[in-house]
């Protein structure tokens, strides 16, 4: 089979095998960078469509100091090595759970907040993360973060947080603190890491952080009772209520807890309607807390944020199970829109007297997508608007820039996908122009936006915050 050419028709095949490829592969990037352009000049168009309307915004509870630092230095700073098994813990004690804490949820991805019992030792992750390449320090708590974002977006807001004067002036102008003034903060910190980063045999599969915290203040909503003095004179459009998950670290004693959450259920109960009430979930590990927070809170509210890990945890509450730890940390649309449906249909099941909301509102964040699902005839205003302008921000904020740079920017969002995980479900297609689609189901309507993944990131802490406010702000 010896032919003199031989070896030259063979690497001319190769030659042209590889020209192919590398044809096919530039076409794609072409189509792929298109695809990008599109959607995001269509979600821009989407979030300018709306002009702001001027009102008046209440935001509860708590407010801290937040430390952000690189997980895996503190982690080798202890000198903790990878645990053989990983393990959850409520509250964490000492090192040696702290590794398993972390490697419980390091290993798949997903974001979580736990309570650090052990002072010396938090002390001593505090002081570890101030020599990390990553440190910097900011306002935090989730109340403050919202605030915050309202206030850019050119709303009247209250706070009712206990905040050092430093933090309180360091506020947005149109920012109103109420509550009592502290001399230290708490103190929450943010241990990130990036996707791809491994520790012993774990890898993370995507970028997210841990949360520890040993907070004194902000288990006892401090400021309600200024709050609920002020509420009536500030007649706000919405309040919004965040940082809850905090009361993990209650001292039980005498149901004080729960009666702390019932004077809450009395300050709703107290609001006209004109005034809507969103809750924005948290990462809760305590099943009990949650249920009380059903009762007490969401019963009393007409939306509700949450990202792809809390979505899980209130639905399993709901189904009268113990709360899940971790989920999916990138789930299917349908299976989030399934959820969505069932957490929707719980609230419309309810009874509504003694003072109860309908919840008419879910928004549920994702990295590849937002969703956001609306009663037809609410008083929601442009819930597609708001879809776009959430996905935005997402970007913005773990890319810490408000321009938006497509070298940096991934869609994980396949151009088709399944309204539910029923066989028989419908198939929504994404038109790349007009990027967020919107259908309406039963009463409601569901709009879902592409999320432009950031892939040089800034920050993930705070992100839900961040987008949640920004739905919210093109909502009322
Ligand atoms: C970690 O190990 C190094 C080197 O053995 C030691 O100098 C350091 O004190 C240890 N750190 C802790 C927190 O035990
Ligand atoms: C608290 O943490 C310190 C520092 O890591 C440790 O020496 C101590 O044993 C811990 N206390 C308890 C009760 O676990
Ligand atoms: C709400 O009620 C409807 C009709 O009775 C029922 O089909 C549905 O399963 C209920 N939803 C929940 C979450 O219990
Ligand atoms: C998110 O909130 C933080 C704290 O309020 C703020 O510094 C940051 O600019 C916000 N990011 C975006 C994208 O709004």
């Amino acid at each position: 089979m010896e032919n003199l050419f031989g070896w030259k028709s063979g690497s001319l095949v190769s030659f042209l095998i590889l020209l192919t490829a590398y044809l096919y592969k530039r076409h794609a990037d072409e189509v792929l960078q298109n695809r990008m352009d599109q959607i995001l000049s269509g979600l821009l168009r989407a979030e300018k469509k709306v002009v702001l309307v001027e009102n008046r915004v209440a935001f509860g509870f708590g407010g801290c100091e937040d430390v952000f630092a690189d997980a895996l230095h503190i982690v080798n700073k202890l000198n903790l090595t990878a645990p053989r098994e990983p393990q959850h813990h409520m509250a964490v004690q000492n090192e040696g759970q702290l590794g398993e804490l972390f490697a419980f949820f390091f290993q798949h991805g997903a974001a979580a907040e736990r309570y650090v019992e052990n002072n010396t030792l938090f002390d001593e992750l505090v002081a570890f993360a101030e020599t990390s390449p990553g440190y910097r320090n900011e306002v935090g708590g989730n109340a403050p973060v919202m605030a915050r974002r309202m206030a850019l977006e050119g709303k009247d807001v209250m706070l009712a947080a206990r905040l050092t004067p430093d933090i309180a002036a360091s506020l947005p102008k149109n920012v109103r603190v109420i509550g009592k003034p502290v001399t230290k903060s708490d103190i929450h910190l943010i241990m990130e890491y990036d996707k791809g980063e491994e520790w012993g045999q774990y890898q993370a599969p995507r970028a997210n952080r841990l949360i520890l915290h040993s907070d004194e203040v902000n288990p006892y909503l401090s400021g309600l009772e200024e709050f609920e003095q002020e509420l009536r004179r500030f007649n706000p459009a919405l309040v919004i209520l965040g940082g809850l998950q905090m009361m993990d670290n209650f001292p039980y004693q005498d149901n004080e807890r729960l009666s702390r959450l019932q004077k809450l259920q009395s300050v709703l109960k107290d609001l006209p309607s004109s005034s809507k009430v969103h809750f924005e979930m948290a990462s809760f590990a305590d099943t009990k807390l949650l249920r009380e927070i059903l009762d007490n809170v969401l019963l009393y509210s007409d939306s509700v944020g949450m990202n792809e890990q809390e979505l899980p945890n209130l639905v399993t509450v709901l189904k009268d199970k113990d709360v899940s730890l971790v989920a999916d940390s990138q789930p299917r649309v349908a299976t989030v829109l399934d959820d969505m449906r069932m957490v929707y249909s719980y609230f419309k099941n309810v009874t509504l007297s003694n003072g109860r909301r309908r919840l008419t509102r879910l928004h549920v964040h994702t990295l590849a997508f937002q969703a956001i699902l609306t009663t037809k005839l609410s008083s929601w205003k442009n819930t597609m608007s708001a879809s776009a302008k959430a996905a935005l921000t997402a970007h913005r904020h773990v890319c810490g820039s408000h321009h938006i740079d497509l070298m940096k920017t991934k869609v994980l969002l396949d151009d088709s996908f399944s309204a539910s995980q029923d066989k028989t479900s419908r198939k929504i297609h994404l038109v790349d122009n007009r990027p967020v689609t919107c259908w309406e189901e039963d009463d409601y309507e569901i709009c879902v936006a592409p999320g432009l993944v950031c892939t040089h990131i800034h920050q993930t802490a705070g992100g839900g915050d961040n987008i949640s406010s920004a739905g919210l702000v093109l909502q009322i």
